[in-house]
């Protein structure tokens, strides 16, 4: 046969099937990637039930990092000990939490200076010299509140709007 000819044909070929894996592969990268307004209105619902008390767990929320933390009776106490005129972003522990719930401490992961994501949540990492996050880029050290108490960051560590669905399941946002 015409070898010139058979090129022609395995080339439409290979263009067609290209065509084709566009057309499927579009509407998976769409779903893929919310839309702005779409990822606004996100909730994450976060099963809290593992979380001893003086662990926290780091998880996302709107693309962010989400800190979950289970106060222990004593970070709770070192929180509520501090003079809430002296601090830079003044506001308590209780008006941070829920009520009944003030060792659930849900925040976001994000440094209230530049962004970046404070230690303190994971295993084993420095918890720096309040005892709550320390962030490592600039310094900036976090109460066991999340309450700026060092450092350039301006704010506390945000809270979150959310909900108790129960007692061991949260929706954030
Ligand atoms: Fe955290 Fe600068 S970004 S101290």
């Amino acid at each position: 046969s015409d070898p010139r000819r058979r090129d022609f044909i395995n080339i439409a070929a290979v263009a067609w099937i290209g065509v084709g894996a566009g057309v499927v592969v579009l509407p998976l990268v769409n779903q893929m990637n919310p839309s702005a307004d779409v990822l606004a209105q996100s909730t994450t619902e976060i099963d809290i039930s593992k979380i001893e008390p003086g662990q926290a767990i780091k998880t996302t929320f709107r693309k962010q990092p989400l800190f979950v933390r289970n106060l222990t009776p004593k970070e709770i106490s070192e929180a509520d000990a501090v003079a809430v005129s002296s601090l830079r972003d003044p506001q308590t522990l209780e008006e941070r939490t829920k009520t009944g719930k003030k060792n659930w401490l849900i925040t976001l992961g994000v440094c209230t200076h530049l962004g970046c994501v404070p230690l303190g949540a994971g295993e084993g990492e420095n918890k720096g010299p309040f005892g709550g996050y320390f962030c490592p880029c600039h310094g900036s050290a976090y109460d066991t509140a999340g309450r700026i108490r060092q450092g350039p960051a301006p704010r506390n560590l945000e809270v979150p709007q959310y909900t108790f669905n129960s007692d061991t399941v949260v929706t954030v946002g």
